[in-house]
């Protein structure tokens, strides 16, 4: 349960409840989160203990393949491979592997009608361990696959005895395929024609003649391999049971459903044991059976269709097997991103379950009901085969034969529900490890990438999930294309369009305070009360005692355990100064110390009731992440202090000493005004409608294009004081994100929003500038390094009081010294840090209804 922070009091607290806690499909036991929080938001800037390996003129690091034994971790990128050292990805221990496609066939592939920029190269597709001295590889070859074996020793790949590829890797290297050595065979499912028509799970490379599956758009329809797992069933099975291969993809539903959804989410699977029939099936698998892979949400008539990727966690003992598949929907506009998990025994309930068949007269898949010949179709070759004399697939009768081949899919379905939805976002990949927290228990912990090249951490309690952080991985957006996990060193690798990057699996020295570390909830982190640090469990050595608290047991509701413990940064019990005229609107920030936590206030060490209905009292807007005191009078005079507040703990955040004058704007400043003020005050005016006019512009271009905010991380300091007109919001902005809906959110922090010279910000009435009308002139789309961002047409949110219709918010972010302002530098960094990381905040999308926009 995310808790409500216990401010039933606090009318935003109550406010911000309601909202964040949107909560759909409420089952029994659980409700699922619609779209949950990440507890911390970490920018690419504030990464660390990060290695990133990118070799020059080479891109698309898309296969990554670890080898724990030796240390390595072996990349296939665009006509290179590589072997670098996993501990510190940016070392390379052998010259890397060039084996880019001949002159002759990149031709050939142009001729074709393929792309030379793009499609016409190498993609190295498939890199696995082959035996104890060989590995594998396949690639694209330029429209002509070819695979080889890598000398692990020497690093050298065997180009003079390349291999045809056909059916191991695909021809196209945007199509999905998946491939898996299991005891030195191939076993691979991709599209084995130029055209990428032909579909094919083939297994190759053995001693045997290679086996396929049949070319019936009953087996496979248009698929899109997403991947594929062997499960050693036959490990302590009591009926002589045999190894499988699961393969997952998505494919056409066409003539296979009565439903009239297009694409449809599949498990397959084949019997490692499987040599094909004598006449019927020959050389084709006769083991072959699949079933439909759902991830739904059927009281709310939300199902996922299709499969973009999945993680298999294999476990010493394979009934513990669990496969993870990301599962995507478009609802309207909106991208939904899904997470379902599948246990091993679902899977063995619905292969050993009823067969679906086509019924002519209806022309639609219905289940069969009519006599199923023995032995079983689709079954491996048990101790029963055996004992009725059935040694291998090549004795089964025809009857079984047949009605393999004519009955592929069957009737019942892997079901499950969402552990993870999230909106406005494309999961693309998945990996999932398993740790033991302090409390002894055994957890899950989800670490997910997204096409913008965010990972999101996420751990999961009994039926719910804590999204733990998300992190921003790369400065420009690109797609995680692969995620793999070292056990042993703790480690992450993440395969990406421009590099490979090494993360580890958790940063723990980012939460300062004992309880910032216990609310993490990650399992991998502790407090060390003796070192007063947060520190990894598997790091830590030392005698004292480690608190971690997964379960947040020690957190019970409303009850603060841990007070006023401060936010990290600088001192945050100096009062900052704040002088407004009187009649002004006093906007006060508070930093939070997580998404999830909420903002309470004290007035001169009073607990301040925040609501919208009396003046005096003010309230808190999200937007701003401020206190927003309407008309200040002298009454509003005093100390004001906000608090940090998450389950309970309260976090002192910042302190302000704020005075109310009567007189025109006077401005603390060191810098004196010069007798040319008024001069200047016209300049400034001047300057800055005129920079309005272009960054409204680009705003709005920005906005068109959706373009990604990363130019915010640009931005340096302002270099003089700028002012803008602003009027404030009367309502508090939908908050759907922790931060805020986006619109407000940039539309506020584009302002430049709050203030200081010497800390201090002043909203001065009456010293309007008409907004401007004429829609603006044509500029580039991108933001002016430096300057805040503006758009006036949009911020014409109610005038500010005394104002007739609009203020002025006075800016001063020059760094320290220069103004001599005592505080400036101390106050202004963080103040521009946490501009430009709002700036660069990805915006989230709007609300939508899951029951209007699916089905
Ligand atoms: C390879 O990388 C380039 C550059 O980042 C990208 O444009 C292209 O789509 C990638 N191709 C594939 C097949 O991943
Ligand atoms: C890999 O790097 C680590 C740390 O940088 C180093 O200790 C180790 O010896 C290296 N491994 C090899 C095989 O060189
Ligand atoms: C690709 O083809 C275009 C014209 O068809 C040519 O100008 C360009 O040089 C080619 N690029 C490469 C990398 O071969
Ligand atoms: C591994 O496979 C390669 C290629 O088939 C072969 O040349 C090599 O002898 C094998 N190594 C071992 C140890 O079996
Ligand atoms: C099956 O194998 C057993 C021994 O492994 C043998 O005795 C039996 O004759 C075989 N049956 C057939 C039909 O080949
Ligand atoms: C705020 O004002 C008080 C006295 O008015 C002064 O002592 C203090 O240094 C000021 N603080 C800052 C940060 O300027």
């Amino acid at each position: 349960m995310r808790d409500g922070a216990g401010g039933g009091s606090r009318a935003m607290g109550g406010v911000r409840t309601l909202l964040v806690m949107v909560l759909i499909g409420c089952g029994e036991v659980t409700c699922l989160d619609w779209n949950p929080i990440p507890r911390k938001t970490v920018k690419h800037s504030e990464l660390r203990g990060v290695q990133r390996f990118r070799a020059p003129g080479v891109w698309n690091y898309s296969v990554v393949s670890l080898a724990e034994g030796v240390g390595l971790l072996y990349v296939g990128a665009r006509e290179a491979l590589f072997a670098l050292n996993m501990t510190d990805i940016s070392r390379e221990m052998y010259p890397a592997i060039r084996w880019p496609a001949p002159a002759q066939n990149k031709g050939e592939c142009v001729q074709k009608g393929k792309n030379n920029q793009t499609e016409c190269f190498n993609y190295v597709r498939f890199l696995q361990s082959y035996n104890r001295t060989h590995m594998y590889t396949c690639g694209t070859y330029a429209f002509q696959p070819k695979c080889s074996y890598i000398d692990v020793k020497r690093f050298t790949l065997d180009t003079a005895a390349l291999e045809d590829g056909k059916g191991k890797c695909p021809y196209d290297p945007a199509r999905g395929h998946t491939g898996l050595i299991v005891d030195k065979e191939l076993y691979s499912a991709t599209l084995h024609n130029f055209l990428g028509s032909e579909p094919v799970i083939l297994r190759s490379l053995g001693q045997h003649y290679s086996m396929k599956t049949e070319f019936l758009p009953t087996w496979l329809n248009e698929p899109d391999f997403v991947g594929s797992a062997l499960v050693r069933e036959s490990s302590g099975s009591d009926i002589g049971d045999d190894d499988k291969i699961y393969f997952f993809f998505a494919e056409r539903a066409e003539e296979l459903d009565c439903d009239s959804e297009l694409t449809v989410s599949r498990v397959a699977r084949v019997c490692k044991g499987d040599v094909g029939g004598a006449r019927t099936l020959q050389k084709k698998w006769t083991s072959f059976q699949k079933a439909r892979l759902l991830c739904t949400l059927p009281e709310r008539h939300v199902t996922f269709n299709t499969l973009r990727a999945m993680f298999t966690f294999s476990d010493r003992d394979w009934r513990n097997t669990a496969f993870f598949a990301i599962f995507h929907a478009q609802w309207g506009d909106v991208d939904v991103s899904a997470v379902c998990q599948y246990h091993i025994s679902d899977l063995r309930r619905v292969f050993n379950g009823p067969f679906k068949e086509y019924k002519e007269s209806a022309q639609k898949w219905v289940e069969y009901t009519g006599q199923v010949p023995s032995p079983r179709p689709g079954s491996c070759i048990t101790r029963w085969h055996r004992e009725h004399g059935y040694n291998s697939s090549l004795q089964l009768p025809d009857a079984t034969l047949n009605f393999a081949k004519k009955h592929p899919l069957m009737h019942e379905r892997a079901q499950a529900r969402p552990l993870l939805l999230k909106r406005g976002v494309n999961f693309t990949r998945l990996a999932v490890t398993r740790v033991t927290a302090l409390d002894q228990r055994l957890y899950s912990v989800l670490f997910i990438g997204t096409a913008e090249g965010w990972l999101y951490k996420a751990l999961i309690v009994g039926s719910e999930v804590h999204v733990i952080e998300e992190v921003q991985l790369f400065e420009q957006p690109q797609p995680v294309e692969s995620l793999t996990i070292s056990h042993s060193k703790k480690l992450l690798y993440v395969g990406s369009r421009s590099e490979v990057l090494q993360i580890p699996l958790a940063d723990c020295g980012r939460y300062v305070s004992l309880p910032d570390c216990l609310l993490s909830r990650d399992p991998y982190c502790a407090w060390d009360s003796e070192g007063r640090a947060c520190v990894r469990t598997d790091q830590h050595h030392g005698s004292s005692a480690l608190k971690q608290d997964v379960m947040l047991e020690t957190f019970g509701r409303g009850r603060a355990k841990f007070t006023a413990t401060p936010v990290p940064g600088p001192d945050r019990s100096r009062p900052r100064n704040v002088t407004v005229v009187v009649g002004s609107d006093l906007v006060l920030p508070c930093q939070l110390v997580s998404n999830v936590a909420q903002a309470t206030w004290q007035f001169n060490d009073r607990e301040l009731v925040l609501g919208g209905g009396t003046g005096t009292a003010g309230r808190f807007d999200a937007a701003l992440r401020a206190l927003v005191i309407g008309g200040a009078g002298p009454a509003q005079q005093g100390r004001y202090t906000c608090f940090s507040e998450e389950r309970g703990v309260r976090f002192l955040s910042q302190t302000y000493q704020v005075a109310v004058v009567a007189s025109a704007p006077v401005f603390m400043e060191a810098r004196a005004p010069e007798p040319g003020a008024g001069l200047f005050w016209v300049l400034v005016v001047t300057l800055g409608s005129g920079c309005l006019l272009l960054l409204a512009l680009a705003l709005y271009l920005r906005r068109r294009l959706k373009l990604a905010l990363g130019k915010g991380a640009d931005m340096k300091p302002l270099e003089s004081t700028l002012v803008y007109p602003i009027s404030l919001p009367k309502e508090p902005p939908s908050l759907v994100h922790g931060k805020m809906a986006s619109d407000s959110d940039d539309r506020f922090w584009e302002t430049g929003n709050f203030y200081y010279s010497d800390g201090s910000l002043k909203i001065v009435p009456g010293h309007a500038l008409s907004p401007p009308t004429a829609p603006p002139a044509p500029s580039p789309p991108t933001a002016i390094p430096g300057q805040p961002l503006h758009s006036p047409g949009r911020l014409s949110l109610g005038p500010l009081r005394g104002s007739g219709s609009n203020g002025y918010i006075r800016l001063n972010l020059s760094a320290a010294g220069e103004g001599g302002g005592g505080g400036g530098a101390e106050y202004a960094s963080p103040f521009k840090e946490e501009l430009r990381r709002t700036l660069q905040q990805r915006s989230i999308l709007p609300d939508a209804n899951p029951e209007e926009s699916s089905v």
